[in-house]
């Protein structure tokens, strides 16, 4: 079954300002094939996938298809309109028309059989923005299947969507490639890789590490390796000792949250930070969301500092719980006040119990302790949105620390902060501990996780599959076992 080139890209170049997205990358397509393409976080994948369906122009490089190749794109971000139907999303370019109206009905006649094929029960007319997110995704891939590519793209195609879905997809791209079609798939999945592909791609800073290579001739640590590079492993040494005679401030029993967590099992104990990892979905986030009382909890038995589960953020802040989220803009601050504003905003809450009001030159002067410890550039009285993104991380942190939280619950607390940032907030981090906090810490940032915690909870499938610690604790034992499910813990 030999199909021929479809796509040959060589020596392409990509700058964004002083950041090389792409630096001689390449990638050879050929007709009857699922090629995967995989890469941490940031190397140059999505930019890879611009450059090859047209949407960017590359520094340098060249780039040949054969003749009348059709390339049809699903981009990592969800690019339809909510407010329009289905019918209306799967023909933006040119829907059928009959005496200058649109043909609803030769429009659904096109698409039922698409449709089915994806395994999507939906009536066209329905608004799009009315059904689910993996059904909106479905929609998405069903759009470039009836442009009948020649070379279909899927960027990270899958994330949204549902076991069984992703099997549909699956039987979708198999019946395509028998058709003689060309697919590069990207994705974080390397399960999905070793079943579905038949060649992988693996980029690394914008490089290929390896190109191509047969799916038969790699596995799922080596593809990891490629991924990661020959970066020294460290793990971290570690002092600190956990609380093991005080009750743990953390517990979950049995903890089920429906569609995201099975059965999960864990407790935090003083004085140590625990991380949590896992793909996408896989339920690392939701089990950090039981603590801060942000999930739906089915089954099982939940204590946060002594009180039970906590059934709102607010309950779970009076447990003593500091919550740092990733979405800062959204969650954490209140960019138009100023910093003593935003320190003090949730240490109220937590210090309303005691009954004593502070003064303003108390927050301040408190405010003042707080981002001396964190170095933040910026005096009390600026107004936050004027700091720089690292400096108002900075300043989500001091938030919570005047709350003396004896639970801190980070997810991604350094994302886009640079490396000095980071450092510091690290350092804060094993402060906390030290003081006899609770940590538990999700990153999408291996090396962090590795770097900053006692152990690290693995999740695959909305279950707990293991537990990486000590000596094991590196960026590939974490990243092969978010795949696999493995490494039980030694
Ligand atoms: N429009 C842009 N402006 C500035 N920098 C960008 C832009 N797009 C990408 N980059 C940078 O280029 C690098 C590669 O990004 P790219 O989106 O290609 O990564 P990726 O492999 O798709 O990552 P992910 O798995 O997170 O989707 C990153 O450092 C990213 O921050
Ligand atoms: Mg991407």
């Amino acid at each position: 079954m030999t199909y021929g080139d479809i796509l040959v890209a060589q020596n392409l170049v990509k700058s964004y300002g002083g950041t090389r997205a792409l630096d001689g990358a390449g990638i050879r397509l050929s007709g009857g094939e699922v090629h995967a393409l995989v890469g941490e976080n940031g190397a140059g994948k999505s930019t890879l996938v611009r450059i090859l369906s047209g949407s960017l122009t590359p520094d340098e490089g060249e780039m040949r298809t054969a003749e009348g190749t059709r390339i049809a794109t699903v981009s990592q971000e969800l690019s339809l309109f909510p407010d329009l139907s289905v019918r209306e999303n799967l023909f933006p370019h040119g829907p059928p028309r009959r005496l200058g109206l649109l043909d609803r009905a030769a429009m659904d006649r096109a698409a039922r059989p698409v449709l089915a094929e994806l395994g999507l029960e939906v009536d066209p007319g329905t608004e799009l923005g009315e059904l689910p997110l993996a059904d909106q995704q479905l929609t998405e891939i069903a759009r470039a299947l009836l442009r009948q590519p020649r070379l279909l793209v899927l960027d990270e195609p899958t994330s949204a969507l549902p076991a069984p879905a992703v099997e549909r997809l699956e039987r979708v791209l198999r019946t395509l490639t028998g058709r003689g079609i060309a697919v590069l798939y990207v994705t974080h999945f390397l399960e999905e890789v070793m079943r579905i592909a038949q060649r992988v791609t693996v980029l690394r800073d914008g490089r290929v590490a390896l190109a191509g290579a047969r799916r038969a001739d790699v596995d799922v640590p080596e593809l990891v390796t490629a991924m990661l590079g020959g970066r020294p492993e460290q793990p971290a040494r570690r002092t600190r000792a956990a609380a093991l005679d005080l009750p743990p401030p953390v517990v979950l029993s049995g903890v089920s949250v429906p569609g995201r967590l099975a059965d999960v099992t864990f407790t935090v104990r003083a004085g140590e930070v625990a991380g949590v990892a896992g793909l996408q979905g896989a339920g690392h986030l939701d089990a950090l969301a039981v603590v801060c009382g942000r999930a739906e909890v089915s089954a099982g038995r939940v204590d946060v500092g002594g009180r039970g589960r906590p059934r709102s953020l607010r309950a779970a802040v009076r447990a003593g719980v500091a919550f740092v989220p990733s979405d800062r803009k959204r969650y954490g601050l209140m960019l138009d006040r100023t910093v003593w504003e935003n320190t003090t905003s949730v240490s109220w809450l937590a210090l309303g119990r005691g009954g004593h009001m502070p003064s303003r030159s108390e927050l301040v002067g408190h405010t003042q302790d707080l981002t001396g410890r964190l170095r933040l550039r910026g005096g009390p009285y600026d107004p936050v949105a004027r700091l720089s993104g690292g400096n108002q991380q900075k300043v989500v942190f001091a938030k919570w620390l005047a709350t003396e939280p004896r639970i801190v619950v980070l997810d991604d607390p350094t994302r886009g902060v640079d490396v000095g940032v980071r450092a510091e907030m690290h350092r804060v981090v094993g402060e906390l501990a030290a003081g006899g906090a609770a940590v538990l810490l999700a990153s999408t940032d291996l090396a962090e996780l590795t770097e900053v915690c006692d152990r690290v909870l693995v999740f695959v499938r909305g279950r707990l599959a293991g537990e990486v610690h000590g000596e094991r604790l590196t960026e590939h034992a974490l990243a092969v076992a978010m795949q696999q499910g493995g490494s039980p813990s030694g």
